[in-house]
């Protein structure tokens, strides 16, 4: 049975009664789709009990036009947490998470600002803090991330590392589709022909071809490239398609 969690009170009750080890915990904003679904599989593998969280990060938005227009579902969303078996979902509001406004923040000054973090100031604030909120709310023992936001993946095995938190982060491959196109909750947006053009990024990407013919080539096709960079042996991208913003990375052979 998927229990809904709204309160912060409410889930302290529940958490009593469970031992240290039992909890895993797969932080989402929800608009889910296999790639959350694929970690929430695994977190169930793992644990004796899987939590969920869905909370759409207004902190993390450095576009409020993005944060405006970010699709959500929640009865959607549960029926497909209800489907993977999840045993608690927390999905509290703006003011359970921020009741002070924001004036406490968890920032990182190096990696944070590099790749994404210079096209998207603050955004990484946004995320430490409120993945340092749920990880204080829920008190897992593991937790999982997608490396699909390979960048966020890093920072938070970082942030725990340096904050000695007793989490384990789990990393877990890009789900893709048939196409190759990372799967993300922003390919909703997409119209019907920048949906067919979108794969072009992911096999550009993996092309291996230079940073710079690999920037021309997407600009050709009507991308706006932000970035594309190499780092840790793999090749980092996010491009602009018309309005919607899109992230992807492999390894570079
Ligand atoms: P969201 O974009 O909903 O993603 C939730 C988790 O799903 C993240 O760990 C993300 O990397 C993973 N994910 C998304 N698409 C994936 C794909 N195609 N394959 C594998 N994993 C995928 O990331 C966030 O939310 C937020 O920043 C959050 C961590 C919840 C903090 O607000």
């Amino acid at each position: 049975m998927t229990e809904v969690v709204k309160s912060v009170s409410e889930w302290r009750k529940i958490r009593k009664n469970l031992s240290e080890n039992d909890i895993g915990f797969v932080p989402t904003m929800g608009a889910l789709h296999q790639g959350h679904i694929s970690l929430l599989q695994r977190c169930k593998n793992d644990n004796r009990v899987t939590v969920a969280s869905v909370f759409v990060n207004s902190t993390q938005f450095n576009d409020p036009e993005d944060f405006k227009k970010y699709p959500r579902d929640f009865e959607r969303d549960l029926k497909m947490l209800r489907q993977a078996g999840v045993d608690y979902v927390f999905h509290p509001d703006h003011e359970e998470i921020y009741a002070d406004e924001y004036r406490y923040m968890v920032s990182e000054k190096e990696f944070s600002t590099k790749l994404c973090g210079a096209y998207r100031p603050g955004h990484f604030d946004g995320v430490l803090t409120v993945v340092m909120k749920l990880f204080n709310i829920i008190r897992p023992a593991r937790a999982y991330f997608g490396e699909k936001d390979y960048q966020q993946l890093i920072l938070i095995r970082d942030m725990v590392s340096n904050f000695f938190m007793n989490i384990d982060i789990v990393g877990s491959s890009i789900i893709r589709e048939s196409d190759g196109l990372a799967m993300s909750s922003r390919n909703q947006l997409l119209s019907a022909e920048e949906r067919k053009k979108a794969p072009v990024f992911y096999k550009t990407l993996n092309s291996g071809k230079s940073v710079s013919e690999i920037i021309n080539e997407l600009e050709k096709s009507d991308f706006k490239v932000d970035y594309i960079e190499e780092h840790f042996g793999r090749i980092f991208g996010a491009v602009f398609l018309g309005k919607t913003r899109l992230i992807d990375n492999a390894p570079r052979n």
